[in-house]
């Protein structure tokens, strides 16, 4: 391929650069198009655009590759930490041993948030959904963080990163511990993120959350595999919400509302609940004709990047076993379910010809209700897990001089220009 594209149209040839990244498929600059031959693409869905110049995450959908700043996920899920993956998402590279004690203190040591700022739970019904919890209240820190909201001075930019990072698991559990109608549980300085969390959703007054390794373990490893996953909707609307210059805050609730919908962020809370519908393996011949007769989707599986395995969902399947055991649930039938569901659709010519595999969605619901959350929170402990991708995102989007405010075209397909008919006359 060379490094020129030539774009013809009514007699006019346009001669488009031709960018070469790292990896992945070549991509044609077509930003001087509109300029030169008075034409827009059509792409709705983003089918084959490029949105933007990243270095932070590869995905090789076909290979079923996923690599966060080079290094593969499987060696982080197994070798690394949660924070050591937010270290590496936001500087490039992984911590030396002292840069990571400084980052981790900086985290863990700002896990609190303003007393004021509980009283904003209570303006929730106690029904409300844990994720319309998380909009709202992530949102609400833009209010509450004036001193780091100058997105053009890199040291507010990155302060503004630690206080996400550190405050969204307090956040998290207030949503859960609220929708219980539990008190809320004040974070510790002296406990690993992943624990501080789990101990923050589990404590209650009554009776201390007892520390079990292998959980603790996995809810870390969760997090990891949710830590970012390049363009995807939410981390594009974190771009596009950012591009305007808007506050970070209010731009990572922009990325919780779009992680929320059912196709995205929210497919595990639907997976549990399509598994648990099913609910004993001979129920799945008929599930399966549902799904050929486009009646529903097999949630959890299938992915706009991924045409093979999500290697996430490799990791996942592992971790779900492990947490399952440790609980005493290996014989829980929904897992049942789940593996023999994904044995037929994996032999299934429907399945196969339209290149349909697990994603990451489909064993996690499983692991997290191993782990005593319920599935209204699973898609916050996404959000949670997310907000480093997409603070990493947004950073870069920030410091990237090509920068501009997104601003997509359209084809109007609308009533050409009319003269205004009064009431009376229509
Ligand atoms: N079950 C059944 N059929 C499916 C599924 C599914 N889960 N996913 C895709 N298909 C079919 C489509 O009907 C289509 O068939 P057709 O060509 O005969 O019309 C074909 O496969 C291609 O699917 P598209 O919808 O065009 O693929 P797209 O890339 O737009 O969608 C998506 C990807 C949204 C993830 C889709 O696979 C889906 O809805 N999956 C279920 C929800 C899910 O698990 N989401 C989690 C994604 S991972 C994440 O966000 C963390």
């Amino acid at each position: 391929m060379g490094n020129t594209a030539k774009f013809e149209i009514d007699g006019k040839t346009v001669e488009l650069p031709v960018l070469r990244g790292t990896d992945g498929p070549a991509v044609v600059d077509i930003r001087k198009l509109y300029a030169e031959a008075d034409v827009f693409t059509y792409d709705p869905g983003f089918m084959s655009t490029a949105s933007c110049e990243s270095k932070i995450t590869f995905i090789d959908g076909d290979a079923g590759i996923l690599l966060h700043r080079g290094y593969p996920i499987m060696e982080l899920a197994e070798k690394s930490n949660f924070l050591e993956v937010c270290y590496l998402l936001l500087h490039g590279e992984l911590p030396s041993a002292p840069e990571f004690e400084v980052f981790e203190k900086n985290i863990t040591y700002h896990t609190m948030i303003h007393e004021q700022f509980d009283r904003f739970f209570m303006g929730f019904r106690r029904d409300a959904h844990p994720m319309a919890i998380m909009t709202g209240a992530v949102g609400a820190l833009s209010a509450f963080y004036h001193d780091s909201t100058n997105v053009n001075d890199p040291a507010q930019r990155m302060i503004s990163a630690h206080r996400m990072i550190a405050k969204m698991p307090t956040i998290a559990a207030r949503a859960f511990k609220y929708s219980r109608g539990q008190p809320f549980v004040f974070p510790r300085n002296e406990l690993s993120y992943a624990e501080n969390f789990l101990r923050m959703c589990f404590s209650v007054p009554a009776e201390d959350w007892v520390p079990n390794p292998v959980l603790t373990r996995a809810m870390d490893r969760i997090f990891i595999l949710h830590a970012d996953h390049e363009q995807n909707a939410s981390t594009s609307t974190v771009r596009l919400a950012g591009s305007s210059g808007a506050n970070p805050f209010a731009c990572i609730a922009a990325g919780i509302a779009s992680l929320w919908g059912p196709k995205h962020g929210g497919a595990n809370e639907e997976c549990l609940n399509m598994l648990t519908d099913i609910g004993t393996v001979d129920k799945i011949p008929e599930f399966v004709q549902g799904v050929k007769d486009r009646r529903y989707l097999l949630m959890g599986f299938g992915h706009r990047v991924y045409k093979n395995y999500d290697p996430r969902a490799t990791v996942m399947q592992k971790t779900c076993h492990e947490v399952l055991k440790e609980v005493g649930a290996e014989n829980d039938p929904i897992l049942q379910v789940a593996m023999e569901l994904e044995k037929v659709a994996l032999n299934d010519p429907y399945f196969v010809e339209r290149k349909l595999y697990p994603n990451v969605d489909f064993y996690s619901g499983i692991t997290l209700r191993a782990l005593g959350f319920p599935p209204e929170m699973f898609t916050v402990l996404f959000a949670l897990a997310r907000t480093v991708g997409w603070i990493a995102q947004w950073k870069e989007m920030i410091e990237d001089p090509s920068q501009k405010i997104g601003r997509p075209r359209q084809i109007y397909t609308g009533a050409p220009a009319r003269s205004f008919v009064p009431v009376d006359k229509r």
